[in-house]
């Protein structure tokens, strides 16, 4: 069994990342932050404000999430293509607060990470979703450095940009995700603690491998 459990702030690149490491490894890749953003978007779109316990714990009664192939699935709808956002950004971190909420995606990730050789990423998975992971990593970076490629991101898609609005809402999340009073972001005493500010992709990668096999003795398929 291969469980690699990756937690840190939003925009660290850690989806990329895990995507690259599943590939590698032969993981299933599972990106838990996609849950916390479609139980957002469902408020959204049925006016339900995401700090309303009760009426978002009744909404849940009869919501389905499912993730598979790099898809995520809300009352069997794709939504990939539809919450990456800012407005779900926030949407999801508000939402993430709640119980009900943090109960229905650790129920998910929970048995995904019981049935198959995973790599999981998002804010509780080394602390509360696999404690008992193989490999445990804490991957952060600089909030300036984390807008920048955010704006790099965006402009490189032909789309509008303002870095001080990316930098503000990078630095609101991260405050909002490791002080809310459940299970908030904080690295696990025994997770490896990787700070990409200076590294490239290619290099992250290539350290994540390299944790891997140091901890588990796997090496690479590809
Ligand atoms: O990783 P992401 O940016 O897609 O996550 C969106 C929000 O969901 C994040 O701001 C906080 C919440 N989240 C969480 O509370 N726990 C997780 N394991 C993953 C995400």
């Amino acid at each position: 069994m291969l469980r690699v459990a990756i937690d840190g702030p939003g925009g660290t690149g850690k989806s990329t990342i895990a995507k690259a490491i599943a590939d590698r490894f032969g993981l299933e890749y599972i990106d838990t932050g996609a849950m916390y953003r479609s139980m957002g978007l469902k408020a959204l779109r049925t006016g339900i404000s995401p700090a309303d316990e009760e009426a978002v714990a009744e909404m849940l009664k009869d919501t389905t999430l499912d993730f598979r192939d790099n898809h995520m699935y809300l009352d069997d709808e794709d939504v990939s293509g539809l919450i990456r956002t800012n407005e779900i950004s926030m949407a999801a971190s508000d939402i993430s607060k709640l119980p009900c909420v943090r109960a229905k995606a650790d129920e998910l990730s929970k048995y995904l990470a019981a049935t198959r050789d995973v790599v999981m990423e998002g804010r509780d998975i080394t602390t509360v979703v696999i404690p008992d992971a193989e490999v445990k990593i804490f991957m952060t970076a600089a909030a300036e450095i984390r807008a920048e490629r955010r704006y790099k991101q965006l402009l490189d898609a032909g789309k509008e940009a303002d870095y001080d609005q990316i930098l503000d809402e990078i630095q609101k999340r991260d405050y909002q995700d490791s002080h809310r009073s459940l299970n908030p972001l904080r690295q696990a005493e025994d997770a490896e603690y990787l700070d990409t500010s200076d590294l490239s992709q290619e290099e992250v990668i290539e350290a994540v491998s390299s944790i891997i096999t140091a901890r588990t003795g796997r090496e690479p398929s590809k």
